[in-house]
């Protein structure tokens, strides 16, 4: 496994594959777990080649806090990635990355990006945008591999590619989740053991509330999500919604139950944990 931090490097490397090779690309900001391996475990298997890049985006974080917080442990991700099947590492610096402009540029996701976490973390999803159009520019990969627990993040990026015209398959990986239910998240190493155990009521509710949408309507599935949450201490709820799996979009409440999502986002203290269930 080569590990480069320079664009030149790698590009230079990546032309030396034959053309008829493919490569599967997983874009990470590191801090891996077994959600990432998963993901690179469907890269292996479906590709010739496996890159991954470890790149925490500075212009996707709406807060200076969480940017200094989020997890970097660039060694450990490295030595984790050398026992399983990946060929190339791509760990940049933000300089390499952003010369000296560290900043987003602007898309239009067609309203995608508004909702939901978009709401919630002003220009997070061009910081988003912005890094992984780059990245595909750069790795040119034949299939790009994102998590579901980043639902919205992985329609946005489905819709980026489409509008741009680039030639990548986008493809979504089921959530991994550890044995109490919580999703893998790099962010989950931020909590103290009290949150990390108040946490798994996020996946609890989300099984619970798929039960109840099958008869409730969805201001009801809505209302005792928010209860539940009241109910103890630990866990803030920021929001809950069923949404359009493909808009996004708030479901009407009506009786056509196809193809809806259930997506919540929780603080606890000042950690931000997302997940979402397919209803
Ligand atoms: O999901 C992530 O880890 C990041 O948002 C991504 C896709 C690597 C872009 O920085």
């Amino acid at each position: 496994m080569l590990v480069f931090k320079s664009i030149k490097n790698l590009q230079e490397y990546i032309s030396s594959f034959s053309a008829d090779k493919t490569i599967g690309f997983v874009p990470t900001m590191g801090a891996l777990h077994k959600g990432h391996l998963s993901l690179i475990n469907s890269a292996s298997l479906n590709n010739d080649f496996v890159v991954v890049s470890i790149f925490v985006n500075p212009t996707q974080f709406n807060k200076a806090e969480d940017l200094k917080k989020y997890p970097r442990t660039l060694e450990a991700d490295i030595s984790l990635l050398n026992k399983v099947k990946c060929d190339v590492v791509f760990a940049p610096t933000a300089n390499e990355m952003y010369a000296d402009k560290v900043e987003s540029s602007s898309f239009n996701f067609d309203g995608l990006e508004h909702l939901m976490e978009g709401e919630f973390r002003a220009g997070h999803f061009d910081g988003v945008g912005t890094i992984v159009k780059k990245l595909f520019e750069i790795v040119n990969p034949t299939n790009a591999y994102f998590g579901e627990k980043d639902f919205q993040q992985l329609q946005i990026i489905k819709k980026m590619v489409a509008k741009n015209k680039l030639d990548v398959n986008v493809i979504g990986c089921k959530i991994f989740r550890e044995d109490d239910g919580l999703a893998m998240s790099s962010r989950n190493t931020l909590l103290t053991s009290e949150q990390r155990k108040a946490a798994p009521l996020i996946y609890k509710t989300l099984k619970q509330v798929r039960e109840k949408f099958e008869t409730d309507c969805i201001e009801d599935c809505i209302n005792w999500v928010k209860n539940e949450f009241k109910k103890q201490p630990i866990l803030e709820l920021e929001y809950f919604q069923i949404a359009d799996e493909e808009t996004l979009k708030q479901a009407p409440n009506n009786n056509s139950k196809k193809n809806y999502r259930a997506f919540i986002a929780v603080f606890a203290d000042k950690i931000r944990l997302i997940d979402n269930i397919k209803l």
